[in-house]
C-alpha cells in the first residue's frame, strides 16, 4: 500500500497521504495495484492531454462510450485559492456536488470538512475516517431515521429552520448541536434555495426560545444565498441577519459560536462576479459584525467552488440529423451519448447553454449551424440546453468535450433507458505525488490526526 502526497506547502496543510495503492508497481505493470479509475498522469502531462489520447483510443475502437476526466489536482489548487481568499473560513465541502470517493479523499486528506444532506453522505464520509466532528449536517428537513444515524454516530452539528425540526431532533438527537438556517435574499441567483429553506428572521425568536425549552443547544446560525450567486451583496446582507440572530440566541440563553456562510461561490475562474469579489464582500462583512477576536468560528459549504474545474467530459455523436427550416435556414440535430438524464441534468436550468470544445480538424472558420444537442433517451425533452448552440457540421462519430463539469453532474446520472452512468476517469496531477513504500510513516499534521483512519482506504 502506498499514498499520494500532497506537495509540501501547496495548501498549507503539509505531509497529508491518501492510500492508493503500490506506487512501486507502474500502473501499466501487470498485477499493478494502481485503481482501475485512478491514473497518473505521466510529468508534464496533462487531465485535457488524457481526454485527447482517451478519445484517440476509443475511436480506434468500436465502442465510443461518453466518459469524464476528473483531475484530482485541480481539487488542491481550488483549496489552496479558498483558503487564501477567506482565511477566516473553513471550508465544509458540500458532498451533494460531486460524491466521487476520489473526490472525497483528497479533500479529507486536505483537511477540509463535509456538509452531508442525507444519511448516505454521513455514511460516505464517516466510511472514509473523518472524524464526526468534522461533519455538519446541513439539510434542515432531515428523515427520522438520518437523524437517528447521526446521533448513533456521533454527528452532532445539525442545520434546523423550523419548530417541526426541533420536536424531532429533541426527541431522536438531544445532544446535538444545532444551527439555525436563516432565510435569505437569493431569488438573482441561478439556483435559489430560498423557497424551501431558511427561518424569517420574524420567527427566530420563537424557534430559538422553543430550541431552548426543549432542552436543545443552538449554537450558530446558516444560511445559503442560492448556487451560482449573481449579487455579492447578499451575503452582507445574510452576515448582519446572523449577528441580529447572534444576539436573539445569546440574550435567549444560548452559547452562540458558529457562523455558516454556506455555499454559492462561483465554480469557474473568470465567472461573473468573480470569487475575489465574493470573497472581498465577505470579509469586509465578517470584519464588520464578526471581528476577529469575536472568538467565534466561521465555516463555509463550499461545492461548486471546488467542483467545477475538476471535470471534463467527452461525448460522442451517436446519431445526426440535418433538417431545413422555413425559409431554407439548415438546422442541425445531434444525439450524443450523455444528456439529461446523465451527467447534463442542471444545465437546461442555466441561462445560457455551455459551449464544447469540438475535437475534430476543421477548416480555419468553418461555417456554423443552430444546433440542438439531445441525449441518448427516447425522451424528446433529454436535451442538454433549452436552447441551440452554434456549431460546425459533424458527423456521427465525432466528439465534442464539456469542460468544467465537475459540480451537480455525475452525482444527478440515472440509468434511464437503459444507458449506464457516464464512467470517470480520476486523474492525478502534479500537485499529487506518489510515495514508495518506505515513506508508509503517516505523517498528519496533528489537527488532522483523524485522517490517519483513511489508512487501508482505497488499496
Ligand atoms: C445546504 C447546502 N449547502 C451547500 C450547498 C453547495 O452550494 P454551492 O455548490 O453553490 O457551493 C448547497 C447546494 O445546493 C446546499 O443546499
Amino acid at each position: 500500500m502506498s499514498k499520494l502526497r500532497l506537495a509540501e506547502g501547496l495548501v498549507g496543510v503539509s505531509e497529508v497521504s491518501i492510500p492508493i495503492g503500490n506506487s512501486k508497481e507502474s500502473k501499466e505493470s501487470p498485477g499493478s495495484t494502481w485503481p482501475k479509475d485512478l491514473i497518473a498522469l505521466e510529468p508534464g502531462e496533462t487531465a485535457w492531454d488524457m481526454v485527447l489520447k482517451k478519445i484517440k483510443e476509443l475511436s480506434d475502437s468500436d465502442c465510443r462510450d461518453a466518459f469524464m476526466v476528473a483531475d484530482l489536482g485541480v481539487l488542491a489548487s481550488r483549496h489552496q485559492v479558498f483558503c487564501q481568499a477567506l482565511p477566516r473560513v473553513l471550508p465544509f465541502y458540500a458532498v451533494k456536488c460531486n460524491s466521487s470517493p476520489w473526490v472525497l479523499r483528497v479533500l479529507a486528506a486536505l483537511g477540509t470538512s463535509f456538509d452531508c444532506a442525507s444519511q448516505g453522505e454521513l455514511e460516505q464520509v464517516l466510511d472514509l475516517g473523518v472524524a464526526p466532528s468534522r461533519i455538519l449536517y446541513a439539510n434542515p428537513c432531515k428523515p427520522v431515521s438520518h437523524i437517528r444515524f447521526a446521533a448513533l454516530h456521533g454527528v452532532k452539528l445539525l442545520v434546523f429552520d423550523s419548530e417541526e425540526e426541533l420536536i424531532k431532533v429533541a426527541q431522536h438527537h438531544p445532544g446535538a448541536r444545532l444551527v439555525l438556517r436563516l432565510w435569505t435574499q437569493d431569488s438573482d441567483s441561478i439556483f435559489p434555495l430560498s423557497s424551501k429553506f431558511g427561518a424569517r428572521l420574524e420567527v427566530c425568536e420563537r424557534l430559538l426560545k422553543s430550541a431552548r425549552d426543549l432542552g436543545l443547544a443552538v449554537v450558530g446560525t446558516s444560511f445559503h444565498v442560492g448556487s451560482r450567486c449573481q449579487t455579492p451583496h447578499n451575503f452582507m446582507k445574510a452576515i448582519a441577519d446572523c449577528r441580529r440572530v447572534f444576539e436573539m440566541g445569546s440574550r435567549i440563553g444560548h452559547d452562540m459560536s458558529l457562523l455558516d456562510i454556506g455555499g454559492g461561490f462561483p465554480g469557474e475562474e473568470g465567472s461573473d462576479p468573480e470569487f475575489e469579489e465574493v470573497a472581498g464582500v465577505v470579509n469586509a462583512a465578517l470584519a464588520q459584525n464578526f471581528p476577529e477576536g469575536s472568538g467565534i468560528e466561521i465555516i463555509a459549504e463550499p461545492g461548486r467552488f471546488y467542483a467545477t474545474s475538476v471535470c471534463m467530459t467527452a461525448v460522442n455523436i451517436i446519431a445526426k440529423k440535418a433538417v431545413l427550416e422555413p425559409g431554407g435556414h439548415r438546422k442541425l440535430l445531434y444525439y450524443l451519448n450523455d444528456g439529461h438524464y446523465g451527467t447534463f441534468r442542471v444545465f437546461p436550468r442555466e441561462p445560457e447553454p455551455r459551449m464544447p470544445i469540438v475535437v475534430k480538424e476543421l477548416c480555419p472558420k468553418p461555417p456554423l449551424f443552430p444546433c440542438t444537442l439531445f441525449g441518448p433517451t427516447c425522451d424528446a425533452f433529454d436535451k442538454l440546453f433549452l436552447k441551440e448552440v452554434q456549431l460546425p457540421e459533424l458527423d456521427v462519430g465525432d466528439w465534442l468535450v464539456f469542460p468544467f463539469m465537475g459540480a451537480y453532474t455525475s452525482v444527478m446520472s440515472s440509468t434511464f433507458n437503459g444507458f449506464s452512468p457516464t464512467s470517470i476517469c480520476h486523474a492525478v496531477g502534479p500537485e499529487l505525488r506518489c510515495l514508495g513504500e518506505e515513506e508508509r510513516e503517516w505523517a498528519v499534521s496533528s489537527s488532522h490526526q483523524d485522517l490517519n483512519l483513511l489508512r487501508g482506504v482505497g488499496g
